[in-house]
C-alpha cells in the first residue's frame, strides 16, 4: 500500500511529465489529481515526442493503470483530441484509462466565459490558457458544475441550465457568443466519444488498489506557485496543486501518502502575468529562454526565465512535505561561467527567508553565485561522471533546501535521467 505524489515546485513546467513516464515502472497505478487541459506533459523516447494534458504520463510503460481523478477538470473535445492521436500511435488507451465519474467537464461556454473574464480584466489579466479553467472550477464551488458522471442522468435538461447561465453571464460581461452551437455540436460529440472508456468510481479503485498492497504514482499538474491558495495570488491556477491536493483530488487518506517527490528546474520559469522576483530580462534571460527552448507545449508562449529562487522552494518544499527533490534541466546551465541562486529576499531595505504575502511589492533578490561546470553533461550515464562543480551545485541545493536530489535531468529524453543514491 504506497500513493506517492510528484508536483511541480514552481510556476509549472519544471517536467513532470518526463519524470512520471520514467518513475511509472515502479507503480501500478498513475493518476492526475487536478487541473486539466491547461496542462502540458511532455515526454521524449525513441525519438518521439508527446504532449499530454489531461491523460496521465504513466501510458507509455507497461500497462499500468492510469486514472483521472475526481479533481480533474476536463475538456471532452480536448480529450478527443488527444485520445484519438495516442490510440492512433498504438496506445491501447481503452484497457488502460479509467476517468472518475466525478470529474467536472468543461463547457464549450466555460471556455468563452474564459476568455470574457480575461478581456474585462484589462491590463491586469492573469494571462490565463484560455481553456475554461477558472470558469470550470468556479461552478464547481458554487455547485452549479456539471459532471462526468452526469451524463447517464438527465444530462441535457443539466447542461441546458448550465448554458443558461453562461449565456447571461456573458451578455454581463460585453460578450456575444460566436459559432455556439458549431462548437456544442462537436462538444456533443466528444461526450459520445467519451462514454467510451472506463467511467468509474475511481476513489473505490485507489482505495482498492490500495487494499490488494499496489501502489500509485500521483501526478500534479502546473506548480506550487500556481496553488489557488499559496501561489502568488491572484496570479495563479483555480486547483490546489500542492500535496494535500491529491488526496481531495482522488479521494486518498493523508495517511496513505509516502513519498511527496518536489520537481524544479536549475533556474526558474513562468508563463503568463504575475509577480517572479528573479526574472531577468537581459541577456542572460534570454539566453536560458533560448538553450531550455522556454516556450508554452501548449499555448507557445514565451517562458519568462530567471535565476533559481531557493526562497520559494524551501516554502513549496514546506507546503508539499517534500521527501525528495528532483532537478530537471541541468544541461540548460552547462555553458554558463556563474549561476546564480536567490538565498534570501530584501523587502523594502529588510532581508528575509520567509515568502511573503504578496510577492507583487518590491523584492530585490539576494544572490549567491557560483562558478558553473562548463561541461556538457547530456551524455553522462552516472553520477560519477558530474563535474565537480555540478557536484558542488547539488551538494549547495542539498543544504539550502534541507531535502536529498534524488534525480538529477540533463537532457528531454527518458534515458537522459541520473537516479543518484538516496542520502537520508
Ligand atoms: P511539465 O508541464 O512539468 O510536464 O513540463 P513541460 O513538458 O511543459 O516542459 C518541460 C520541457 O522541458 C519539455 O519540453 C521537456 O521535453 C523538456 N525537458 C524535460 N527535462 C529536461 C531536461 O532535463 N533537459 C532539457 N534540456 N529539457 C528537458
Ligand atoms: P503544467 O502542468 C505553466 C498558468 C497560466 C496562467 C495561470 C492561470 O504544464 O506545468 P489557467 O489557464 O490555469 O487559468 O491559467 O496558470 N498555467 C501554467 N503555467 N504550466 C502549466 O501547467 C500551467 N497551467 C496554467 O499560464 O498564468
Ligand atoms: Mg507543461
Amino acid at each position: 500500500m504506497k500513493v506517492d505524489v510528484l508536483l511541480g515546485l514552481q510556476w509549472g513546467d519544471e517536467g513532470k511529465g518526463k519524470v512520471v513516464d520514467v518513475l511509472t515502472p515502479r507503480y501500478d497505478a498513475v493518476a492526475r489529481f487536478q487541473g486539466g487541459p491547461n496542462a502540458g506533459h511532455t515526454l521524449e523516447f525513441e525519438g518521439k515526442k508527446y504532449v499530454l494534458r489531461s491523460i496521465p504520463s504513466g501510458i507509455f510503460q507497461h500497462g499500468q493503470i492510469n486514472i483521472i481523478g475526481n479533481g480533474v477538470v476536463l475538456d471532452p473535445v480536448l480529450f478527443k483530441q488527444e485520445a484519438e492521436e495516442l490510440e492512433k500511435s498504438g496506445v491501447d488507451l481503452r484497457s488502460i484509462l479509467k476517468i472518475s465519474k466525478k470529474v467536472h467537464l468543461i463547457t464549450p461556454t466555460h471556455r468563452l466565459l474564459d476568455a470574457a473574464n480575461e478581456k474585462a480584466k484589462g491590463g491586469k489579466k492573469i494571462g490565463t490558457t484560455g481553456k475554461g479553467i477558472g470558469p470550470t472550477y468556479t461552478d464547481k464551488i458554487s455547485r452549479n458544475g456539471l459532471r462526468l458522471g452526469d451524463v447517464f442522468h438527465n444530462f441535457n435538461e443539466k447542461y441546458s441550465a448550465l448554458r443558461q447561465r453562461h449565456l447571461d453571464q456573458l451578455e454581463s460581461l460585453g460578450s456575444k457568443p460566436e459559432n455556439l452551437d458549431e462548437l456544442e455540436e462537436k462538444w456533443m460529440d466528444a461526450i459520445e466519444y467519451l462514454k467510451g472508456f472506463g467511467i468509474v468510481d475511481s476513489e473505490f479503485l485507489i482505495n482498492s488498489l490500495l487494499a490488494q498492497g499496489k501502489s500509485v504514482l500521483c501526478e500534479g499538474a502546473q506548480g506550487t506557485l500556481l496553488d489557488i491558495d499559496f501561489g502568488s495570488y491572484p496570479f495563479v491556477t483555480s486547483s490546489n496543486t500542492i500535496s494535500a491536493g491529491a488526496c481531495s483530488g482522488l479521494g486518498v487518506a493523508p495517511n496513505k501518502i509516502g513519498e511527496v517527490f518536489g520537481i524544479f528546474k536549475a533556474y526558474c520559469t513562468r508563463v503568463g502575468s504575475g509577480p517572479f522576483p528573479t526574472e531577468l530580462f537581459d541577456a542572460t534571460g534570454k539566453r536560458i529562454r533560448d538553450l531550455g527552448h522556454e516556450y508554452g507545449a501548449v499555448t507557445g508562449r514565451e517562458r519568462r526565465c530567471g535565476w533559481i529562487d531557493l526562497v520559494a522552494l524551501r516554502y513549496a518544499i514546506m507546503l508539499n512535505g517534500v521527501t525528495q527533490l528532483i532537478m530537471m534541466k541541468s544541461d540548460v546551465l552547462d555553458d554558463f561561467d556563474e549561476i546564480k541562486a536567490c538565498v534570501a529576499y530584501k523587502i523594502k531595505g529588510v532581508e528575509t527567508t520567509q515568502f511573503p504575502f504578496s510577492i507583487d511589492e518590491d523584492i530585490e533578490p539576494v544572490y549567491v553565485t557560483l562558478p558553473g561546470w562548463k561541461t556538457d553533461m547530456t551524455k553522462m550515464q552516472s553520477e560519477d561522471e558530474f563535474p565537480e562543480n555540478f557536484k558542488n551545485y547539488i551538494a549547495f541545493l542539498e543544504k539550502e533546501l534541507a531535502t536529498p536530489i534524488t534525480i538529477v535531468s540533463i537532457g528531454p529524453d527518458r534515458k537522459q535521467t541520473i537516479v543518484r543514491e538516496k542520502k537520508n
